[in-house]
């Protein structure tokens, strides 16, 4: 990975931070994108122990506003001249039904709508990298959820785990989209499930359903194996060229038959871009 410019989200928790750090052990230099200055502080000093002597950078940004994401994207952009791989990992699980000010549901907008706004602002980038990999941490979460077009935005009957398990479904149908929209380019999309990992995932989605997160995590994966996946589709050459895929244990999995529908995922393309502002009014 020597030489290689990594952009990451979630990288100062969990299974980002194990896989920033495996992939910094690699010679990689890595960008993240954090919100906590002292938690972004304290994982770049872990990244220069790790391999000293790398000049690894970290952007700001609060990945649920979509102005804060198109900032981030712009600034990344402006400086850094390559982008090889763009790592999108942050994700959250909130318990009470939350709208930011986009008007969107929480879940959605960090989930999803910040998966595919970074994306949109690295592409010329990373398609000027080429060859090139973005990975999204999906979840087998997804399995049993679909989409409702007409409330995405989860307006009626919310819960935290179904909203989180649809966003998952949204991540699997944004690289399937992903991967079609840069056929031949020679930049690859991949997602993949890490496995259920004791990270802090769910500590502060409240109620009982932290409790009930908190006590499954005592038969959890570690986060370094929960890494494992997400470190393979960035660094093997065993993936070079392989796009589209959602894999599970660092092999492709057949997501469920909601997260195969192209239909859904170019229509769940054309929503994020309306979204987001993408498209002329
Ligand atoms: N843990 C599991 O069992 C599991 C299973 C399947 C999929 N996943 C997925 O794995 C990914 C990583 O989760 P994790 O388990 O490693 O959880 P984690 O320990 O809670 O880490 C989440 C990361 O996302 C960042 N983040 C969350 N909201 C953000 C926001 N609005 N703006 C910027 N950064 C934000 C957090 O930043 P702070 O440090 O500032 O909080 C942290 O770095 C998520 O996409 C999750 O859905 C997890």
């Amino acid at each position: 990975m020597l030489g290689k410019t990594i952009v990451i989200t979630g990288a100062t928790s969990g299974i980002g931070q194990v896989a920033a750090e495996e992939l910094a052990a690699q010679s990689a230099r890595l960008v993240l994108v954090a919100r906590d200055k002292s938690r972004a502080a304290a994982a770049l000093a872990r990244l220069e122990v790790v391999r000293p002597g790398i000049a690894h950078g970290v952007h700001y940004a609060d990945l649920s506003r979509l102005s804060e994401v198109r900032r981030v994207a712009g600034e990344i952009a402006a400086a850094e001249p390559r982008i090889d791989l763009l790592l999108n990992n942050a994700g959250a699980l909130f318990g009470a039904r939350k709208v930011t000010e986009d008007g969107l549901e929480f879940t959605f907008a960090t989930n999803h709508m910040a998966y595919f706004l970074l994306t949109s602002g690295l592409r010329e980038r990373l398609l000027q990298s080429a060859p090139a990999r973005i990975v999204n941490t999906a979840s087998d979460a997804h399995r049993g959820a679909r989409l409702d077009f007409g409330d995405l935005q989860m307006s009626r009957g919310y819960t935290g785990f179904g909203a989180y398990r649809r966003s998952k479904l949204c991540n699997i149908l944004f690289t399937r989209e992903l991967a079609r929209r840069l056929a031949g380019t020679g930049v690859t999309a991949n997602c993949f499930h890490p496995g259920f990992v004791a990270t802090r995932f769910g500590d502060q989605s409240g109620g009982w359903g932290a409790l009930a997160i908190r006590l499954a995590k005592i038969m959890a994966l570690s986060p370094a194996e929960g890494a494992k996946t997400l470190v393979h589709l960035a660094a093997s050459p065993e993936v070079a060229g392989v796009t589209g895929e959602y894999f599970h244990r660092s092999r492709p999995v057949v997501p469920s038959s909601a997260a195969r529908d192209d239909e859904a995922a170019r229509r769940l393309w054309a929503e994020s871009e309306r979204l987001a502002g993408l498209l002329p009014v």
